[in-house]
């Protein structure tokens, strides 16, 4: 269940925090109204009144056993209005108040669509981690052990792509539409040769000057991607729309590159049994396909949320997160 304050952002090209915030407290309560229907509850269970006489007698509160909410990182004014809904509930239904990390969350939505029988996920797993707000290259030991071996620097790649398409004029998000104009040149220009077509550098964060990631830095940088495509947008003068599939499909290929350059080499490095891709940019197809051509011969499992509603923000990756940190003991420790 999702309530999407996307036309909003639509409409100022990017997040206005306060006008996220007053969409999300508007549209708080009916979605878990909504969400407990769906699950069989009686959403009267949240109406305020009736919710308090309810808890008085102690009796017909929602069979669950706690509340997930995210706690961090993320637009602070977005964050309080979950965080004190979920107190509230917890106070309400006496349940405790899972807090959650929304990098975490967005780890674990490759836990969600399969039978844990049947297909067991396998630790070490190295999971990339990347959205609008973060990019993070992550190595999971265990549920409990997580270290970070690579992160941004500066934008995070989702955030280059939104930039990009505003700079090219296509609307936002930039990222399913930055992917379907590279789709278009790539049909139109099937048999181009790839040297008429312009080439972005990548940002490998090298220590020596190779044109090649010499496997040093784990780390990501876009801004200077971001002003390359702002220096060949303003060479080209006047643009045509195939300037602009052409230069998404090269800043494209561009990011793709350098994602999955440096997390196929953490896999090799960290001899992870899985890799995951995770987060609003793991929807990108042109990424999946990249690396699936770049670590078929490691022959290890892949994942990605298959559902692309489990890719960007959605609630049911932060509920599995408190689930397994519940049952790893974790989950205690950050009780609200
Ligand atoms: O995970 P998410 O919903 O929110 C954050 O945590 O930031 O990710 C949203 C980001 C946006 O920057 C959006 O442009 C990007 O994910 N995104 C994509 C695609 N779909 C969403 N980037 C590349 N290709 C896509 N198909
Ligand atoms: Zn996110």
């Amino acid at each position: 269940m999702i309530s999407s304050s996307l036309n909003l952002h639509q409409i100022t090209g990017g997040v206005v925090p306060e006008v996220a915030a007053r969409a999300q407290i508007e549209s708080i309560i009916p979605v878990i109204q909504e969400a407990l229907k769906i699950a069989g509850f009686d959403p009267s269970h949240v109406n305020g009144q009736l919710a308090h006489s309810m808890r008085s007698q102690g009796s017909n509160v929602p069979a669950i056993d706690a509340i997930a909410v995210t706690a961090e990182p993320g637009l602070v004014t977005s964050l309080l209005v979950g965080t004190e809904t979920a107190k509230w509930l917890g106070y309400l239904w006496n349940k405790p108040v899972i807090k959650v990390n929304h990098i975490r969350g967005h780890v674990y939505a490759n836990w969600l669509e399969r039978d844990p029988k049947k297909d067991p996920i396998q630790f070490p797993i190295v999971c990339l981690s990347v959205s609008g707000g973060h990019n993070e290259l992550i190595l999971l030991k265990n549920h409990q052990e997580w270290e970070i071996i690579g992160e941004s620097q500066d934008d995070a790649a989702g955030e280059a792509f939104d930039k990009v398409a505003r700079i090219l004029g296509l609307g936002y998000p930039g990222g399913p539409i930055i992917e379907q104009q590279a789709k278009l040149f790539t049909q139109m220009f099937m048999n181009m040769e790839s040297n008429k077509i312009v080439r972005f550098p990548r940002a490998w964060l090298n220590q020596n000057d190779s044109n090649k990631w010499d496997g040093t830095s784990f780390n990501f940088s876009f801004s200077g991607l971001k002003s390359e495509v702002i220096r060949e947008v303003d060479r080209r003068k006047s643009m045509s729309d195939t300037d602009r599939s052409e230069i998404a499909y090269a800043f494209q290929d561009a990011v793709c590159d350098v994602l999955v350059t440096k997390l196929v080499g953490a896999v090799k490095k960290f001899q992870a049994k899985e890799i995951h891709i995770a987060g609003g940019v793991s929807a990108n197809k042109f990424f999946r396909m990249k690396l699936d051509e770049s670590s078929k011969s490691l022959g290890l499992k892949i994942r990605w949320p298959e559902k692309m509603v489990y890719c960007t923000d959605n609630a049911a990756m932060i509920g599995a997160a408190a689930n397994f940190a519940i049952r790893s003991g974790t989950g205690a420790a950050s009780e609200a």
